[in-house]
C-alpha cells in the first residue's frame, strides 16, 4: 500500500511531544513490512538550525498554493492563524506534485485533520486521490482546532454550508478535529480506554455525541516504544547496559550515576523519577501536593521537564526544601532523560487523562516500575500490583485524581521497595512487557487493508 501521513511533527526534525514519536514509528514499520510510506510535516525554521546529522534536505521544487485569496508558494510560511490552513492546502497539493497517490492518508490531532474535509468537497476530481481513503488518529482531545466560522470559506475554499448544517461546527466556531471525526474514513485513538473514555459523557472532553455516531468507525489502538532510541541493552546514554539477567547489577550503576548527575547523595531510599512536559494535564500539581509525604518517609524525586511556569516554579520550590532528596532539572536534555529512565526505581504518570502516554513505556523497558493514575494508555499498559499478582504487576496504579491517590500508590510501591525479593521481581515483569511497535502497527494496518478493499 502507498501510505501518507500528515501531521504537524515527526521525528527526528520536529518534535514536540508522542505525536512525533508515533508518526515516525509507524512509518517505519509500515517500510518494514513490505508498504511505500511517507511523511509530510510543515518545514519549520527550526528544523534549518537542529538538523540532526545524516538527515539530507533536498529541494524538490515549487508549486503553488491557494489559500483564499492569496496565493502562496509552499516553501514558506503563513502567519500563525493561517499556518495550518495553508499546511493543510500544502500537503494535498504536495502529492499529486510528488506524483504519489496514496492508497491511505494518515492525519493526525486538529492540524492536519480538516484534510478528509478537504478530499470530499474539494479535492476529488484529482487523480491521484481517485482511490485514496483517510485516518484520522486523537492523540490529543483537548485541542479542538477551533477557527473562526469566516476562515472555512475564506482560507479552505470550502461551503458556510458545512457550517451552518452542522458538520464542521463545535461550539459555535470551525473546528478542525470535529471536521475529521465526520469526514475521515477510519478514526483511532491511541489506547482501547481512551477510546471509552471519549465515548463517555464525563471524560470525553466535549466529543462523545460526535463520536457516538462514528462509534463503529472508531477503535483505540497503543503506541509502543521505539526500541532503536530506548532499550537498556545497548543504550550508549546510561552507565551500565542491562538485561533481565544483570537488571539488578545494571540498575544499581544507573542509580549511582543519576545520583551523581542530579549532584545528590544516596541516601536508599527509592527513586520516583519524571520525565514529562510540565502541564496541568500530567498531573504535576498532584505531584506537589503528594511530595511530602514521600519525602518524609525517605523518598527521593528527580523530575525533567519544561512547561507551565507555575508548575516549574512549584518544582523548583520543592527542591529549596528538601535539597538532599529533591531534583528539579527545567528544560530538556536527552542525556539526562535516558539516566532517569534507567536510574530510578520508580516513575510518576499521575495524569488528570492521558490517551497513550510514552513515559510509563519506556521507563517499563528499563525495569522502572511506573506509578500512574488509571487513565487512557496508562490502564491500558501498566498491570498494578495487588498483593497477589506478582507474577503480572509491573506498577502501580490509583484512580482517583487527588493527593491521597498519588500519595496511597506510593506508599505502596514504597512497601514493595522494602521487600527485595518481591521488588526485583515485579522489575522484571517491567522489562519483559512486550511494548514494541510490531503489533499495534498490524492493527493500523488491517484498518488500511480494510478500508482499501472498500475499492
Ligand atoms: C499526546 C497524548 C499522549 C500520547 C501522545 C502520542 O501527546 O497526550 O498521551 O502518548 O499524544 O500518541
Amino acid at each position: 500500500m502507498k501510505i501518507a501521513m500528515i501531521a504537524s511533527e515527526a521525528n527526528p526534525l520536529a518534535k514536540s511531544g508522542g505525536l512525533a514519536d508515533v508518526v515516525s514509528a509507524l512509518s517505519e514499520e509500515y517500510k518494514k513490512q513490505g508498504h511505500e510510506a511517507i511523511i509530510v510535516i510543515p518545514y519549520y525554521k527550526s528544523i534549518d538550525n537542529k538538523r540532526p546529522a545524516g538527515v539530507e534536505i533536498k529541494w524538490l521544487g515549487r508549486y503553488g498554493v491557494d489559500l483564499g485569496w492569496r496565493h502562496l508558494e509552499a516553501y514558506g510560511y503563513g502567519d500563525d492563524g493561517e499556518r495550518f490552513a495553508f499546511f493543510a492546502l500544502a500537503s494535498i497539493r504536495l502529492l499529486p506534485f510528488l506524483e504519489f497517490a496514496p492508497d491511505i492518508i494518515h492525519v493526525h490531532d486538529w492540524q492536519s485533520a480538516i484534510i478528509p474535509t478537504l478530499l470530499k468537497e474539494r479535492f476529488h476530481a484529482e487523480s491521484v486521490y481517485a482511490h485514496t481513503h483517510t485516518v484520522l488518529t486523537i492523540h490529543n482531545p483537548a485541542f479542538k482546532g477551533y477557527l473562526d466560522p469566516y476562515f472555512l470559506n475564506d482560507f479552505f475554499g470550502l461551503s458556510d454550508d458545512l457550517f451552518h448544517s452542522g458538520r464542521v461546527r463545535f461550539e459555535g466556531q470551525v473546528s478542525t478535529l470535529k471536521a475529521g471525526i465526520v469526514d475521515a474514513d477510519k478514526i483511532t485513538t491511541v489506547s482501547p480506554t481512551h477510546r471509552e473514555e471519549l465515548l463517555s459523557e464525563s471524560l470525553s472532553q466535549g466529543l462523545c455525541g460526535i463520536l457516538r455516531l462514528r462509534e463503529n468507525d472508531f477503535c483505540g489502538i497503543v503506541n509502543g516504544v521505539d526500541e532503536l532510541e530506548f532499550d537498556p541493552k545497548k543504550d550508549t546514554r546510561i552507565a551500565l547496559n542491562f538485561d533481565a539477567k544483570n537488571l539488578v547489577k545494571g540498575k544499581e550503576a544507573c542509580r549511582k550515576d543519576l545520583l551523581s548527575s542530579a549532584e545528590m547523595k544516596d541516601n536508599g531510599g527509592p527513586i520516583f523519577g519524571l520525565v514529562s512536559r510540565l502541564t496541568y494535564q500530567k498531573g504535576i500539581d498532584l505531584i506537589l501536593k503528594a511530595a511530602h509525604y514521600t519525602l518524609d518517609r525517605g523518598g527521593n524525586i528527580i523530575v525533567l521537564g519544561s512547561g507551565e511556569e507555575g508548575l516549574e516554579n512549584g518544582l523548583r520550590y520543592l527542591q529549596q526544601f528538601y535539597p538532599k532528596q529533591v531534583h528539579a532539572h527545567i528544560g530538556y536534555s536527552d542525556d539526562f532523560a535516558h539516566k532517569v529512565y534507567a536510574g530510578s526505581d520508580f516513575f510518576l504518570m499521575p495524569s488528570l487523562f492521558e490517551p497513550c502516554g510514552i513515559g510509563q513505556l519506556i521507563a517499563e523497558k528499563y525495569g522502572t516500575l511506573p506509578v500512574g493514575r488509571q487513565t487512557g494508555g496508562i490502564a491500558d499498559t501498566v498491570i498494578s500490583y495487588n498483593g497477589k499478582n506478582e507474577d503480572k504487576a509491573n506498577g502501580f496504579l490509583f484512580r482517583d485524581y487527588d493527593e491521597g491517590g498519588l500519595s496511597y500508590a506510593m506508599f505502596e510501591a514504597e512497601k514493595v521497595y522494602k521487600n527485595k525479593t518481591l521488588f526485583h521481581k515485579l522489575q522484571r515483569n517491567a522489562l519483559n512487557t512486550d511494548n514494541s511497535w510490531g503489533s499495534s502497527a498490524k492493527l493500523y494496518l488491517g484498518i488500511y487493508e480494510e478500508l482499501n478493499n472498500r475499492k
